[in-house]
């Protein structure tokens, strides 16, 4: 067994849907699992030049591998039905590469509604926490209980250790570091683990394990109700040459320079031996390049990939990319 995983550094939305995308071209891998969250992620991809949006379904389905909804997620049936239905209309073949963990929980109506109420944390109001909350209390749903569900369902073990000779796994990470409820900006965190203890705790050998790509932008952005982004047109630039708005609820994304003292916390703690800066475009057209803890304002891009390389590249490969693809 093969394991590969792609984790966001950051707080969510740092492309690792588009480099998953990316890694699953090479035709290596038997499946792709999402091993996180919910439908509160929203994973942006470009397949064959379609933009297309996705909150709960791996990337696997776009190549007709093995897309599994991890024992470490929860669902919403509603929205996933919307997923499977955009997809297949998109020409993509879900229904037979879509498997669904017997073992994720389930997004009630009632998780829905409590999280709607939230007015402190900023959530995405996918029921998120409420589900994670009651599957920790011992009264949760699982997606096994659900008969709907039945054609997807999957026995996570005998899928991994029992079914091919050689199982090769790229697990799909939602979120990022900074919003773990351990290791993140605690409250304004997410409610499920985001890092690659979280994606062994989905049945993987840990001792498969062979890459981890950890994913960052080369600025920060952050959504929720925490006060994030500085003062300075340089930060209201970003914003809007990166178009920096949610792919799930459409909110603004505050934004501020790449913050190296969360970068190496998340790198150091995760393994990380693949590091991708994406979105290396927004600043060239900005024009402006900078770094917080330490704080530093570079003259060139020259000189922040010349100081990034020093920093990462003795630990791990480093590539800088661009936005939409993955060069
Ligand atoms: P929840 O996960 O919906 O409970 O939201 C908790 C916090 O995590 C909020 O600040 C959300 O904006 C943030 N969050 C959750 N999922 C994502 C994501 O996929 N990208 C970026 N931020 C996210
Ligand atoms: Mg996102």
């Amino acid at each position: 067994m093969i394991t590969d995983i792609v984790i966001g550094l950051q707080h969510g939305d740092e492309g690792k849907g588009k480099v998953t995308h990316h890694l699953l071209k090479n035709g290596e891998y038997t499946h792709c699992i999402r091993f996180n969250g919910g439908q509160n992620a929203g994973h942006t991809i470009y397949h064959n030049g379609d933009k297309i949006i996705t909150h709960a379904i791996p990337a696997g389905v776009f190549f007709n591998v093995k897309s599994i909804i991890g024992s470490g997620c929860v669902l919403n049936i509603d929205k996933l039905y919307n997923e499977i239905d955009k997809l297949t209309s998109a020409g993509v073949d879900v229904r037979s590469n879509l498997k669904i963990a017997a073992n994720a929980h389930i997004i009630t109506e009632e998780h829905l509604n409590e999280d709607a109420k939230d007015n402190s944390i900023g959530t995405t109001k996918s029921g998120n926490g409420p589900a994670y909350r009651d599957k920790y209390a011992r009264r949760g749903v699982r997606a096994g209980d659900i008969g709907d569900l039945r054609p997807f369902l999957i026995d996570m073990v005998e899928e991994l250790y029992y079914g091919n000779e050689k199982t090769a796994v790229l697990m799909e990470g939602a979120q990022g570091f900074w919003l773990d409820p351990d290791w993140g900006d605690y409250p304004f965190v997410t409610s499920s683990h985001c890092g690659v203890a979280a994606a062994i705790q989905n049945g993987i050998n840990p001792r498969s394990l062979r890459n981890v790509w950890g994913i960052a932008k080369i600025y920060e952005t952050y959504v929720g109700k925490r006060s994030f982004q500085p003062e300075g047109e340089v930060f209201e630039n970003i914003q809007r040459v990166g178009k920096e708005y949610g792919a799930t609820t459409g909110r603004v994304r505050q934004c501020n320079w790449l913050n190296m003292k969360q970068l190496l916390h998340a790198f150091v703690m995760n393994g990380v031996n693949k590091l991708i800066f994406n979105k290396m475009d927004v600043l060239q057209e900005v024009g402006e390049w900078g770094i917080i803890q330490p704080d530093q304002i570079f003259n060139s891009e020259e000189q922040m990939r010349e100081y990034l390389e020093s920093v990462f590249s003795p630990h791990a490969e480093i590539f800088f990319s661009f936005s939409p693809e993955f060069v």
